[in-house]
């Protein structure tokens, strides 16, 4: 194994090097990577995976050190410490595509712009090379520590505002950064998967702040945690979130052309509202290359339902994929929740009840039992009044009894507890309490 090793590293090596004075499409390179993969996959065919470290300047393999091609490789060991890289590992499965970015990767000049390794790889589309340091227990602490104090608050505002720019360029037809904003959603997507709880609450809260770039936001959130839930693979929950960040791009687009105004719409401008989504998709089309190309279907398709008789009105049969179905539930389900900071209040008992009327028509029957299994019908961070008038916070969700969640009594200050509704049946949730209105006072214990 060790020496099957060494001579992929050889190969791997050879390869930057030729990567370092020709272009990727030279031949001199491709016969260098055709040559690389090949001794990988050799590897690959015994083990399902493997790691090389450096340890100081030598390179390793679980506990030995190739010193002698530690020597002959000096320089690239250099690249990698530049790039703070400590740890590499390669995954059965990579296929020749991302070996070769990764060699791109590696043979960029170190006076560029350093980002994070392993952040920057999974954004340009590597799944099956993870890079790291090599770290002590201590720094690891330290991290861990460092990383509890972030505020995720500001982080929200910023994704708002990374949300925002995109937007505004797609819409001002300017070309995006893909890769910089593949970075960002994975940072938000990370930080959801380790603090899920705080955002959802903050969700909760936030969902009250009714403009548009926070509506994309929250559906992105809902939609990211929902496929996540469901199982999808990072990479796929990735595209999702994407796809929800830009679904109403054509709507954003409608109304600074057409309509601002407050009062009702005619059947006329009506129309041309339901013609956001074919508009987005067009929109999206021209960033299908940098975005991928769920994000224009998914712009296109989110209102036309699990049945096809939502709109556009098309002249054959499409089944929605099923990114746009999960769009779909996350949009209509955070639309609904907004509606709430207008006139008519929608308690979540009634979202759920709407929104069940639409089972089979609108929404696919399984994707919507599941979102409200996994969401509860009263959300995570809810304000309620229970039945003895006192004020609660929903902490947990009992995925099967959805309508009876955990919560925390938080006033009055001596009835302070933790109750399951679903074992005390005695008390129940009266009704919600608006967070920015009558339950503002509460809001601190949220
Ligand atoms: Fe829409
Ligand atoms: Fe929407």
């Amino acid at each position: 194994m060790m020496e099957k090793i060494e001579q992929y590293i050889k190969k791997l090596i050879t390869c930057l090097q030729i990567a370092k004075i020709y272009t990727s499409s030279h031949p001199k390179f491709s016969e260098g990577l055709n040559a690389a993969y090949e001794s990988l996959a050799e590897v690959l065919r015994e083990k399902q995976e493997f790691t090389v470290g450096i340890v100081g300047y030598e390179l390793a393999y679980e506990r030995e050190i190739f010193f002698e091609l530690s020597q002959k490789i000096k320089s690239a060991i250099g690249v990698l410490k530049k790039k703070g890289i400590e740890r590499i590992t390669f995954t059965r499965g990579i296929d020749k595509e991302e070996l070769l970015k990764f060699i791109e990767y590696l043979a960029i000049p170190e006076t560029e712009e350093v980002r994070e390794p392993q952040k920057y790889i999974t954004a340009i589309g590597i799944r099956n090379i993870t890079v790291g340091k090599i770290k002590s227990s201590a720094d690891a602490d330290k991290e861990l520590k460092e990383k509890k104090e972030e505020n995720i608050e500001s982080y929200y505002a910023d994704s708002v505002k990374t949300v925002e720019t995109s937007i505004e360029d797609v819409l001002g037809g300017r070309s995006i950064d893909a890769v910089d904003f593949r970075f960002n959603v994975i940072g938000v997507m990370e930080n959801l998967m380790k603090k899920h709880n705080e955002f959802l609450k903050l969700a909760a809260v936030k969902r009250y702040d009714a403009t548009t770039f926070w509506h994309l936001l929250n559906v992105s959130i809902l939609s990211m945690y929902f496929s996540w839930k469901l199982g999808f693979s990072k990479e796929d929950f990735l595209d999702i979130a994407t796809a929800a960040i830009f679904h109403d791009v054509g709507k954003i687009f409608i109304s600074r052309k057409i309509i601002q105004k407050p009062d009702k719409l005619s059947e006329e401008e009506f129309d041309i509202v339901r013609s956001h989504s074919a508009l987005g998709a067009q929109i999206l089309l021209k960033y299908s290359q940098a975005l991928g190309i769920i994000v224009p279907l998914v712009a296109f398709e989110h209102h036309l339902g699990f049945n096809g008789k939502g709109y556009p009105k098309l002249s054959f049969e499409q089944k929605p994929h099923i990114a746009s179905l999960i769009v779909s539930i996350c949009d209509v389900y955070d639309a609904l929740t907004q509606r709430r900071s207008y006139k008519n209040e929608y308690s979540p008992a009634l979202i759920y009840e709407v929104m069940m009327k639409e089972k089979n028509k609108l929404f696919h029957p399984e994707l919507l039992d599941s979102f409200f299994r996994i969401l509860g019908v009263w959300p995570y961070g809810t304000l309620v009044l229970l039945n003895d008038d006192s004020v609660a916070v929903v902490r947990e969700q009992n995925t099967y009894d959805i309508f009876n969640p955990i919560v925390e009594v938080v006033f009055p200050a001596e009835k302070k507890s933790h109750i399951n509704l679903s074992d005390n049946r005695d008390v129940t949730i009266k009704r919600f309490l608006n967070p920015t209105s009558e339950g503002k006072q509460y809001l601190g214990f949220v």
